[in-house]
């Protein structure tokens, strides 16, 4: 049987917006919450399902010390080459989409009835056509964007910059979330955004 997405919240936006932010907010407040993020880079880490076939794409070169698969060599490899960007997504996305329908699943048999799933691709993988509950878009301002991000990861402006600038642009997004979560402002004011937006969701 297909999953019930229409029990999830979505959450999505570009890089450095803060998806993941609104998320911790959201287990804070009892969700059961899943980052596709995070699961790739489970699926990507040493003894992760998706080492060996990455690396038969790739070449043993993406391997790191670990045996893991070297996320930023890996990013540099698919940046504008479609090809290898669909090779690669070809095997992520559908292993991340079945290991988060297997712990919705589970979650929803142990009573959870409050589930949000993050991830930047809700739009352009078409995941919402799904079905989900409710999809959220996070937006902020370019600046703010850049300077999290710079701060997060070390990465140099101009690389994040060129990643936001491949990105679907957030007005296309903004047409087709049914919520728009602001985060320019701080951590309070995105948890005042996210209750006052999202808590009042009901469950399906
Ligand atoms: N409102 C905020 N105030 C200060 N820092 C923030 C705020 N929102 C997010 N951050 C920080 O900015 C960085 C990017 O946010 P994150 O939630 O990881 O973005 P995303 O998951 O969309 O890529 C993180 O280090 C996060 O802790
Ligand atoms: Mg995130």
């Amino acid at each position: 049987m297909a999953f019930p997405w229409n029990h999830v919240i979505g959450i999505t936006g570009g890089i450095g917006s803060g998806k993941s932010a609104v998320l911790e907010i959201l287990a804070r407040h009892g969700f059961f919450c899943l980052s596709a993020d995070r699961l790739t880079h489970e699926l990507l880490a040493p003894g992760g399902l998706a080492v060996d076939q990455i690396c038969s794409l790739f070449g043993s070169e993406v391997l790191n010390q670990e045996g893991g698969i070297d996320r930023r060599l890996l990013g540099t490899l698919v940046f504008r080459n479609q090809d290898r960007k669909k090779a690669l997504e070809e095997v992520l996305h559908p292993l991340v989409l079945s290991q988060s329908e297997t712990a919705f699943t589970t979650a929803l048999a142990n009573g959870e009835d409050l589930l949000a799933y993050e991830s930047p691709l809700i739009f352009e993988a078409r995941l919402d056509q799904r079905g989900f509950r409710q999809i959220a878009l996070v937006i902020c301002s370019l600046e703010t964007r850049i300077d999290r991000v710079m701060a997060r990861s070390g990465l140099p402006r101009e690389a994040i910059l060129l990643r936001i600038q491949n990105q679907m642009p957030d007005e296309e997004k903004v047409k087709k979330a049914d919520i728009v979560i602001n985060n320019d402002g701080n951590l309070e004011d995105l948890e005042h955004e996210v209750l006052q937006k999202l808590l009042r969701v009901p469950p399906e």
